[in-house]
């Protein structure tokens, strides 16, 4: 009767299965012995016996089918290997898979779930690599044991890493003990709870590295886990479940996570042309990343100035002074001497892009905003710190995560992290002042709204003086002196003003200074010239060169607009930014005062025959790269989010050392405050730079410069003007290029003077990446994250562009095609910038 049945069973299965040629399930008649293999439905997974290197044992496991160096994702009987061929996989009569040897009863591997007796049993391995197991034919959503739920060294694409509630299971990612010797090793990777979920890497029973809580975006720790081109990352929080789902997009890419036997985790794909794995993120990789490293309330900083890379949070230091000075900061910090917490008067001081604390010691409240947060931690003065629990959400609703205790464990990044606020006294709190000056809109009246009113009386007192003394200096003096005496008194209102954020260090230039420095901005100190305004290079007396623009009057932003943009924007700091040392007024006229980089823009080589062979294929890479993670920067990772608006070859300089740096950013926030959302009525941009639903519509987005971008990265791999002029009937570089592209020929756009000495892998991926970024619709083109991925990890399939945008074949404005290459001294930059004003 069981025969039958068993018979029946088999036969509805290979109905079910009659279009795969290959076998994937193990039935009560069909187990499998020692030599034979389970192919899964799509053929990627495959299931079997094997041996690891140099070792005879047999184990059960489940590897990539089509990966030609045996990679192991999962092993049956990690620690009781068999020793020769008889080894049999079957399913016994209770319904569990069994491994033993033929004829024995000895059981080596069990999957030991609850025992079913008379019902119809099959496992069957998925193509996700799931070895799944059903008990009875009618259910089959509902397996009663899958080998997701039990993983080895290794997780997959699709797979649940974190603690299903309902049964208390909690996934536990463990080493091998060695590359011969898959039992269970020394470490281990998992989710704990205690306050809010954290990933933790193990060596025993010691913590080594922590990811932190979950943010929103990804794990505090793990910057460089975004959303992308081909992961969807998804974290499940809810009664049943608490889990972090990686998905691949594209599900012909393998890729897996795995913790090694030296005890590092690391994301790995396959690359199929080179036959390897190719490593793509790991951890712990960096001092920084050891568990605790800096002791309590320290934090490690890797880029920090000088040579010791731990640090104090703000308020505290080091606890043993000396331990500190050689380089042991195990022993952490300690409050201030003399500090007095939990009177009236404390605060809370910011450590912008950090990795929080370990969150052991911390509470969560998903229903409080920020500001919230920060009055519950106030109140309380055991509350040591607080931080957004969810910065996907904004401040507003990103709940709440307030530490109690001892603060360890924290970091900070040169890009990405989370804003995290650390408890201070009042005396402390005055000397980060500035930071509170960001936070709430009443102090920010009071620390500068008073000093100007002020000033302005001082002002006026200073006017009335100056008036009168220059009524009776005119006897003396001719007109032309006093209008520079004039402006060089009136510029006086800036001095008072230099309190605004201290430790950002915007300075407010005298007037007069600027005036001495630029020659009183003689033309032939005239560097360029924009669609924001002139450009002058000077000199202060110190020696310092400097870079000043002149805004042109018509910004229509009132002065303390103004000076809350670019006191906000001198903030953003980066490499690959022009740093803005301060800024300068007189009347309406306002002025920014830029660090001076003597190589100029980067049109002026790559666009010239001669000085476009200094740069070699490997430093315009470098470049790329550099204008990339300046872009990141404001696009993602500064807490302002700027969109460019007029990005372009000259709009990025290079430094002595070749290095890109973008300049003029943050204009479109300066010069339009109010409208930095979808839609402006004043469109600011370059001919040839601009993205169709910018020029056209007037609607701008961060994708606005990423098609900016795809340009000038085509422009500095073909060295040629986007708007420059082709013999065959293309209208512009972008239809030059895609022509090529579609004849599989793009290579033939590379810039001559680069020679030979490109790798043409490199510069296709380039091309490929501008074309992405220069697609007619916004949606298709990348982000810039989705950008810097693409450019370090080589190996990634990139999607195939669709049809790029040749607006400017409607859009031609009358334009001719010379125009465009000015950059002379003639300032006739001018007409490389147009302004489309939409009347609405
Ligand atoms: C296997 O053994 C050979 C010879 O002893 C050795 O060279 C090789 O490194 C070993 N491989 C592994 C993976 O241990
Ligand atoms: C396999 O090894 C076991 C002992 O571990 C032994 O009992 C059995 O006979 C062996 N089978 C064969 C086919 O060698
Ligand atoms: C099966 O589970 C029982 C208790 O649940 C446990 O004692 C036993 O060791 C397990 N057997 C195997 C082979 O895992
Ligand atoms: C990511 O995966 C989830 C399911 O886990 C799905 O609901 C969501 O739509 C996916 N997102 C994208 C952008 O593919
Ligand atoms: C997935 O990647 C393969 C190459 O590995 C490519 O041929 C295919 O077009 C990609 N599919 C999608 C939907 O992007
Ligand atoms: C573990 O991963 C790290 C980082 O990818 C790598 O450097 C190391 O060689 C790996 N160790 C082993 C044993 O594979
Ligand atoms: C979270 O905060 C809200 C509002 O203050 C409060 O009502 C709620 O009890 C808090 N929840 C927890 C878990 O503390
Ligand atoms: C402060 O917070 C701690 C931890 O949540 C709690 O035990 C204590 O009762 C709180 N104190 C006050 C005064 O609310």
């Amino acid at each position: 009767m069981h025969q039958e049945r068993a018979i029946l069973v088999s036969v509805l299965i290979f109905l079910i299965f009659r279009f795969c040629t290959c076998i994937d399930t193990i039935t009560l008649t069909r187990p499998l012995k020692d030599g034979d293999i389970l192919v899964s439905n799509g053929e990627t997974f495959a299931l079997g016996f094997f041996s690891p290197a140099n070792s005879s044992n047999r184990y059960v496991g489940i590897w990539y089918n089509k990966v030609s160096e045996q990679t192991v994702v999962w092993v049956a009987n990690r620690d009781r290997p068999i020793t020769n061929s008889s080894g049999i996989l079957s399913i016994d009569e209770t319904g569990n898979l069994v491994l033993h040897e033929k004829d024995q009863s000895f059981v080596f591997w069990s999957t030991n779930v609850s025992r079913v007796v008379n019902d119809v049993f099959s496992a069957q391995l998925l193509d996700s690599g799931n070895l799944v197991l059903f008990q009875g034919l009618v259910n089959k959503e509902v397996y009663s044991w899958q080998s997701f739920d039990h993983p080895s060294n290794t997780l997959l694409p699709g797979m649940k890493f974190g603690l299903d509630r309902k049964t208390g299971l909690n996934r536990v990612v463990t080493s091998w003990k060695s590359s011969g010797d898959p039992g269970v090793g020394d470490y281990s990777y998992k989710m704990e709870f205690v306050g809010p979920t954290q990933l933790f890497l193990y060596k025993g029973m010691t913590r080594i590295w922590r990811t932190g809580s979950w943010t929103g975006h990804g794990w505090s720790g793990v910057p460089a886990m975004t959303q992308n081109f081909i992961f969807n990352v998804t974290y499940i929080n809810n009664n049943d479940e608490v889990a972090v789902v990686y998905l691949i997009r594209n599900s012909s890419i393998l890729s897996r996570l795995t913790v090694n036997e030296s005890g590092t985790v690391e994301r790995l794909t396959w690359h199929g042309p080179d036959k390897r794995w190719i490593g793509f993120w790991s951890a712990p990789k960096e001092q920084c990343d050891a568990y605790n490293h800096c002791g309590p309330f320290g934090f490690c900083d890797p880029y920090k100035s000088g040579t010791f890379e731990c640090d104090c949070l703000p308020g505290y230091e080091p606890q043993s002074p000396q331990d500190w000075y050689l380089r042991d900061g195990s022993k952490g910090c300690k409050r201030k001497a003399g500090t007095q917490m939990c009177e009236i008067g404390d605060g809370f001081v910011e450590l912008a892009r950090a990795k929080v604390p370990d969150t052991s010691t911390a509470r969560v409240n998903m229903s409080l905003g920020l500001e919230a947060c920060k009055e519950l931690c106030l109140r309380n003065c055991t509350c040591m710190g607080y931080a957004s629990a969810d910065i996907s959400k904004g401040a507003a609703e990103g709940g709440c995560i307030t530490w109690y205790g001892n603060m360890i464990d924290a970091r900070t990044f040169p890009d990405g992290g989370q804003s995290f606020y650390t408890r201070v006294d009042a005396t402390e709190l005055a000397k980060y002042s500035s930071q509170r000056l960001k936070k709430s809109h009443n102090n920010r009246f009071l620390v500068i709204g008073v000093p100007i009113i002020a000033a302005g009386f001082f002002f006026l007192c200073a006017f009335i003086c100056y008036y009168i003394w220059k009524i009776r200096g005119k006897l003396n003096e001719g007109k032309a002196r006093f209008n520079f005496m004039n402006s060089l008194k009136s510029s006086e209102g800036c001095l008072t003003d230099k309190d605004i954020g201290e430790n950002v260090d915007i300075h407010v230039f005298d007037f007069s200074k600027i005036l001495v420095a630029t020659d009183n901005f003689s033309p032939s100190n005239k560097v360029g010239e924009g669609g924001f305004g002139s450009v002058y290079k000077g000199k202060l007396l110190n020696g310092q060169e400097i870079a000043v623009k002149r805004l042109s009057q018509s910004s229509g932003q009132g002065m303390q607009e103004f000076k809350n943009e670019v006191t906000l924007i001198a903030k953003l700091q980066h490499r690959n930014l022009v740093r803005l040392l301060g800024y300068c007024f007189r009347k309406e006229e306002k002025m920014l005062v830029y660090e001076y980089l003597p190589n100029k823009g980067l049109d002026s080589f790559i666009f010239d025959q001669e000085k476009a062979s200094l740069l070699d294929w490997k430093k315009r890479l470098q470049i790329i790269q550099g204008i990339v993670r300046g872009l990141l920067y404001l696009h993602h990772d500064s807490r302002l989010k700027i969109i460019h608006r007029d990005l372009k070859a000259s709009n990025v300089l290079l430094d002595t050392n070749l290095n890109p740096k973008i300049s003029d950013f943050g204009m479109a926030k300066i010069f339009g405050g109010e409208e930095d959302e979808a839609k402006t009525r004043r469109v600011v941009g370059t001919y040839g730079y601009m993205s169709p639903e910018y020029a056209m519509e007037g609607l701008f987005s961060v994708k606005s410069d990423v098609f900016s971008f795809g340009i000038l990265l085509l422009e500095m791999i073909s060295g040629r003007k986007n708007n420059s002029y082709y013999k065959d009937n293309s209208v512009n570089l972008i239809g030059h290029v895609w022509d090529l592209w579609k004849q599989d020929k793009a290579l033939m756009v590379v810039d001559s003077s680069l020679g030979d000495s490109y790798d043409a892998h490199e510069v296709l991926l380039c091309i490929h990446i501008g074309i992405l970024c220069v697609q007619e619709l916004a949606s298709d083109r990348p982000t810039m994250t989705d950008v810097a991925f693409m450019l370090s990890n080589r190996e990634t399939m990139l999607p195939p562009p669709n049809q790029p945008a040749f607006i400017f074949r409607q859009l031609k404005y009358g334009m001719d095609s010379k125009s465009a290459s000015a950059s002379g001294g003639d300032g006739s930059v001018f007409d490389d910038t147009i302004t489309i004003l939409h009347p609405r």
